[in-house]
């Protein structure tokens, strides 16, 4: 298999390396193809251009295959926990039991936000959304921490130790404010999920009992949204990180690219979609329909995704999930049984196969912080917890990769050539835009 690709432009040939991944991904380097050339690619929402050469997640879209450093989700899923899969993503493999320890146990002691910060909550209002909440905390966590050198390697294992557990407090402190309740501290006796049910669920008047199947639940929720190779809001993460912002800025940045409904925001949508569809006494045919038809302003939330184009593997384990937790007694929640419903409809429907649209992560992963308690408008919240992993492990990997530069891509020009200036007296009327 030749390692070069040739570009021929006129009567000029210019010679590219082609270089292949561990699973045989191809690209061609056009890292030297302006020098060389003097050309650039256009590339609109980069969906054929790779940024980076990474070592962290592996998709393969058409086979639907996910794996976090070499390991299937489906195997990290039945057997890990959060808080190991967090240590894999970060640092390259699964803790010995005494790293797994040393990891969680600095966590725990990282879990506290500075007491000042409690201030902030009050200064919300009551309706503010908890991802604007979230995104303005973590970014404020920078003054709290001073980071003078954000490339300090002393300071990388605290300020990630600070991020994975202080995001759950944030989180759960907001919903408290929401709720009009006091906050509740987290326990050194609890482990991570445990933790982060308690702080939200216990109250002074009411402890909190902790159900396995929903520890177990929302602790599979996070593994299967730790990290999803360059998306959207990993690709923030690692631009801002490129211009050695503060670490707490970079990940507030991030978590404001996941709000967008495109992104992580689609599995508040999702539920708010089987909602509609519930109390509209249908089974989701005409909705589906709607979704179909480009100027309806609809879409299916939860359906499509830039890289699968087949399951997404992930929607295929929180559905078996679903299924599990709403089996329990006073679970039952008939959106899921819409969902599958429109699964059905979906994937018997051309205009879903024939432009490969398929369940996506956000499609069943509401149902299941439904069945929990999260508010609708805290999912997305949930999403970025568990993304704070991926987002740390993806900035790690990018500042000590060699060359390390400010990500700064080009672009077309294609407005006016040049003109010059002329005094406001002397303008054409005809210019004039009505006031
Ligand atoms: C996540 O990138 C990641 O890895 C993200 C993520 C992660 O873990 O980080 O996996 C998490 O963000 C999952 C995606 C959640 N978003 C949604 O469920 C929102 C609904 N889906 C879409 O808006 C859309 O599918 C995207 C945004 C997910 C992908 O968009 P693309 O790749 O830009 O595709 P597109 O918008 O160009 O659509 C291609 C065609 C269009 O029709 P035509 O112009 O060819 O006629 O498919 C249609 C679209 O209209 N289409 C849909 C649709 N998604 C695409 N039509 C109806 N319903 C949909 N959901």
């Amino acid at each position: 298999m030749t390692d070069q690709a040739k570009l021929i432009v006129g009567k000029k040939e210019y010679v590219l390396p082609l270089i292949t991944g561990t699973q045989n991904e191809r690209a061609i380097d056009i890292s030297q193809l302006r020098e060389q050339s003097g050309l650039i690619t256009l590339d609109n929402s980069l969906g054929n251009t790779g940024v980076c050469q990474s070592s962290i997640t592996f998709i393969d879209g058409d086979q639907g295959i996910l794996q976090y450093r070499g390991y299937p989700i489906e195997e990290l899923a039945e057997k890990s926990t959060f808080t190991e899969i967090a240590y894999l993503l970060i640092h390259g493999n699964l803790p010995t039991r005494k790293e797994l320890s040393i990891f969680s146990n600095r966590l725990n002691e990282s879990s506290l936000i500075h007491e000042d910060m409690r201030h902030f909550f009050e200064a919300f209002p009551k309706y503010a959304h908890p991802m604007g909440i979230l995104s303005t905390m973590v970014a404020s966590l920078s003054t709290f921490y001073p980071l003078p050198d954000v490339l300090d390697p002393d300071a990388e294992e605290q300020f990630m130790a600070n991020l994975i557990s202080q995001v759950r407090t944030i989180a759960a402190f907001s919903y408290k404010k929401s709720m009009g309740e006091p906050v509740v501290y987290p326990s050194f006796r609890l482990k991570y999920v445990e933790n982060f049910l308690n702080m939200m669920f216990s109250s002074p008047v009411k402890d909190y009992h902790q159900d396995p199947d929903i520890v177990r639940a929302v602790d599979l929720f996070l593994i299967l949204h730790a990290d999803h190779e360059q998306n959207c809001s990993t690709s923030t993460v690692r631009l801002v990180g490129s211009s050695l912002a503060n670490i707490y800025a970079v990940i507030s940045a991030g978590i404001s690219a996941l709000w967008g409904s495109r992104h992580g925001g689609a599995n508040q949508e999702v539920i708010h979609m089987l909602e509609r569809i519930l109390a509209s006494g249908g089974d989701g045919k005409e909705f589906i329909e709607r979704a179909k038809k480009k100027n309806s302003g609809e879409r299916l939330m939860g359906f499509g995704h830039r890289v699968y184009k087949n399951f997404d593997p992930r929607a295929k384990i929180l559905k078996q999930a679903c299924h599990k937790l709403l089996s329990k007694p006073g679970m039952n929640n008939p959106m899921f049984d819409i969902a599958l419903r429109i699964e059905e409809l979906a994937l018997k429907d051309d205009y879903f196969l024939s432009r490969q649209l398929y369940p996506n992560v956000d499609f069943y992963s509401g149902l299941i912080q439904k069945a929990v308690g999260i508010p609708y408008d805290m999912f997305t919240v949930l999403f970025a917890i568990g993304r704070m992993p991926g987002w740390l492990a993806h900035w790690r990997e990018m500042v000590h990769q060699e060359p390390f530069r400010i990500i700064r891509p080009r672009q077309v020009y294609i407005g006016k050539t040049e003109r010059h200036y002329v005094p406001i007296n002397e303008r054409p009327e005809q210019n004039a835009v009505p006031v």
